[in-house]
Formats: structure tokens, sequence, C-alpha cells
């Protein structure tokens, strides 16, 4: 979990909604409200799905789109921003997103548990029509 200030609030909701599903997280800030630069805690995320130290990722600011440029930006992190049930669950299924990003300012409490839920719902299925998309990003992203 990666959130700057604006996330903060939302994230603290989503926090606890994880810990009552008994599902483990790794925090890594921010831990208050206190002006921050949202790029720096989209990269921490990044790196923790880079390096296998997570399997899925979920990143908070107040729009939803700084972290996900951001986190996009760490080879192998592959961010979807997402605002209702259907992108979220597609964010996993069309696209196997490791990180779903959301916007404080953008969504509520509730409907951010449900994306939380809907996404680590869904799994990637390694026969679907969409891997030879996704490859291709993979590929793309080599050759860079
Ligand atoms: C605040 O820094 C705000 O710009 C941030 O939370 C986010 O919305 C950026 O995309």
């Amino acid at each position: 979990l990666g959130c700057d200030h604006g996330g903060y609030e939302l994230m603290q909701e989503v926090k606890a909604y994880l810990d009552k599903q008994g599902l483990e997280y790794q925090d890594f800030g921010c831990y208050s409200n206190e002006a921050v630069d949202y790029p720096v805690y989209a990269r921490k995320v990044g790196h923790a799905i880079q390096n296998g130290t997570c399997d899925k990722g979920i990143l908070i600011c107040g729009t939803g789109i700084g972290v996900s440029i951001a986190a996009n930006k760490v080879p192998g992190a592959y961010a979807a921003l997402v605002n209702n049930v259907y992108q979220a669950q597609r964010a996993q299924l069309s696209n196997h997103a490791n990180i779903i990003t959301m916007g404080s300012q953008v969504i509520g409490i509730e409907l951010a548990k449900q994306l939380v839920k809907e996404y680590l719902s869904v799994e990637w299925d390694p026969n679907c029509r969409s891997v030879a998309k996704v490859q291709r990003i993979i590929d793309f992203e080599n050759e860079e």
C-alpha cells in the first residue's frame, strides 16, 4: 500500500477493510496528512512489486493519476487507475495489472473498498486472449 497526503485518510479505510478480510499487506506510507510528494510512495510500491516483496499493490492520491504515472515508471510495475467495478475487474482480467490506483477526490470510501474487493477477487487467466497484448507491453518495456 502507498499513498500521499491526499490519499492518507482513504488508505486508512482500505487498511481497515483488508484487516477485516484477514489480508496481509505492507504499508509503505505516507503515514499522516502532512504534505508529501506522491512519486516517492508510488515508487516504493513499484519496487515492492518489482523485487517480489508484494504480489499486488494499491496506491491512492487525490486523483489516482499521479501515483499511476509514477508507479508505471518502475519496470515490472503495471498500475491501473480504477474508478468503477468494471475497471477494477478488467485491470486484472484484461491487463494483468499488479497495482490499482484510486483517487480520494474522485471516489468515496465504500466504492474504494468495493474496487479493492473486485480487483482481488478475480484472477488473471494465463491462457486468455489478452496474454499476447500484455506480453507486448512487457516487450516494449524491455526495448526502451
Ligand atoms: C496533491 O499533491 C495531488 O496532486 C496528488 O494527490 C495527486 O492527485 C496527483 O496526481
